[in-house]
């Protein structure tokens, strides 16, 4: 076969065996294939041409649904116009444009933009923005971090360190980052099962974050990072209360505040970002996934005026940060972003989903009273259902219901015995109700 050939792959003409899939089983995987091969709007279509509806954005990504015109176009005019410029000493007008119109959507104060090509990309350029920053503002001594437990930060080493899932830090233990404290997770499903929207109780968790201070010496520490919302780990909320204390406290010792924002950003809940919709302003943000749409990879990290002001501080012809990679700012993936941004802006789209959430939030707790359903939660367009585990083992029971929606014409997401929703932006009420009953009916077949 050659590249071009017009056959359609499938499962039955394609070699499998060659492709190492990240964060898949890949035997399993491979014995019972689920491949795509189309996608529009809020419909994907299966190598068998059947209909899939898309009930996580792909990967918490396509915001404003799948293959929209205006990004294509601009792809492909970018493509044609310059297909690619160095990144470092060297600049193109696109790049320069999209920092600031994401400094107009991004929360007060954060106005400058480090671009990445990913997530897992954007964290490590935030932990080492932190350190700049401590060293050129005369706190040297500042180098420690602290994540959350179950925290998903992406899979670079800083990530895997500050990050509090412990599958993903198993293997690599030895060589974490030294200097990580970790503050307890806000799931506590006896107290809040089944609440809707953010969690009454679980405030003082936060203030864990007063005895890592105490043990370590906020001198020491250089930058908190959490997710405003997990949702890798299954879609975990803040309590009520929680992100403004985090903020209190980091203030108060002068450290950095960090929110990732990679599954948050671009309007999954209901604002540009998070922290608008919570009304809780960090020192940076990590973003990525929606800022194309899911196009093209890029990620970026929004930062304070002061850092950026302060690492400045330097004889005028030094590099101030000795960070960056090939790819960034990516003409292409620039040209995708700014469309993407249109798009959400001529669409309201950030609007639209906290429209959609009180459709969205009555139609999955209707599922509650399922059997095995132990917890449902939800904001904004984003939500899940947590499954006791079978005798089968952990994951066991939601992986059979996330197959068994796959059969059935949806796609949704699964970690752990949680099944996890993200539609695009774009759905309507028919399709909410369409992706809950297969659900529902995915849930009941297999129980
Ligand atoms: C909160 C958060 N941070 C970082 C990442 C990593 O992003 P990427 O997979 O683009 O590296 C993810 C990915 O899901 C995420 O959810």
């Amino acid at each position: 076969m050659t590249q071009h050939d017009p056959q359609p792959l499938s499962k039955e003409t394609l070699s499998l065996e060659h492709y190492w899939m990240p964060f898949t089983a890949n035997r399993q995987f491979k014995a019972k294939p689920r491949l795509l091969s189309k996608a529009k709007g809020v419909y994907y279509q299966d190598t068998a041409g059947r209909p899939i509806l898309d009930g996580t954005a792909g990967l918490w990504c396509c915001n404003a649904g799948h293959s929209r015109e205006e990004i294509i176009n601009a792809v492909s005019h970018q493509i044609r116009e310059m297909d690619f410029a160095p990144s470092f000493q060297m600049g193109h007008p696109l790049i320069f444009q999209l920092a600031q119109r994401l400094s107009q959507i991004s929360p007060k104060g954060l106005n400058k933009v480090f671009f990445t090509n990913s997530g897992s990309e954007a964290v490590d350029s935030a932990l080492k923005v932190a350190l700049n920053f401590h060293r050129a503002n005369g706190e040297a001594s500042r180098t420690r971090f602290i994540g959350r437990e179950l925290g998903y930060h992406g899979v670079g080493f800083g990530g895997i360190s500050v990050g509090g899932i412990p599958a993903n830090r198993k293997s690599f233990s030895a060589q974490l980052l030294q200097g990580v404290d970790h503050l307890p997770h806000t799931l506590d499903i006896e107290t809040n099962a089944f609440c809707r929207g953010l969690p009454e109780s679980g405030i003082e968790k936060a203030d864990a974050l007063e005895n890592i201070i105490l043990l370590q010496g906020a001198e020491n520490i250089a930058a908190v990072i959490v997710e405003p919302l997990a949702g890798s780990a299954g879609v975990i909320l803040p309590p009520k209360g929680y992100l403004e204390r985090l903020r209190q406290i980091t203030k108060k010792h002068g450290i950095l505040l960090i929110f990732d924002e990679v599954i948050t950003g671009f309007g999954r809940i209901g604002d540009a970002f998070a922290s608008q919709r919570w009304n809780v302003i960090p020192d940076m943000i990590t973003t990525a996934k929606g800022l194309t749409n899911g196009t093209v990879p890029m990620g970026a990290v929004l930062i304070d005026d002061h850092i950026y002001d302060i690492c400045m501080n330097a004889p005028k012809d030094t590099i101030e940060l000795f960070h960056g990679y090939t790819y960034s700012g990516h003409p292409v993936a620039a040209a995708a972003a700014l469309a993407s941004l249109n798009i959400y802006q001529n669409e309201q789209l950030f609007q639209s989903s906290k429209q959609l959430e009180n459709y969205f939030e009555n139609a999955i707790h209707s599922l509650k009273g399922l059997s095995n359903v132990i917890d449902i939660r939800n904001f904004g367009l984003v939500g899940a259902i947590q499954f006791s585990p079978s005798q089968a083992g952990i994951g066991k029971r939601a992986f059979s219901i996330f197959e068994e929606c796959f059969n059935r014409g949806s796609l949704v997401r699964v970690t752990a015995d949680t099944i996890a929703l993200s539609p695009p932006l774009i759905i309507e009420k028919e399709q909410i109700d369409q992706l809950i009953n297969t659900l529902s009916d995915a849930i009941v077949s297999a129980d």
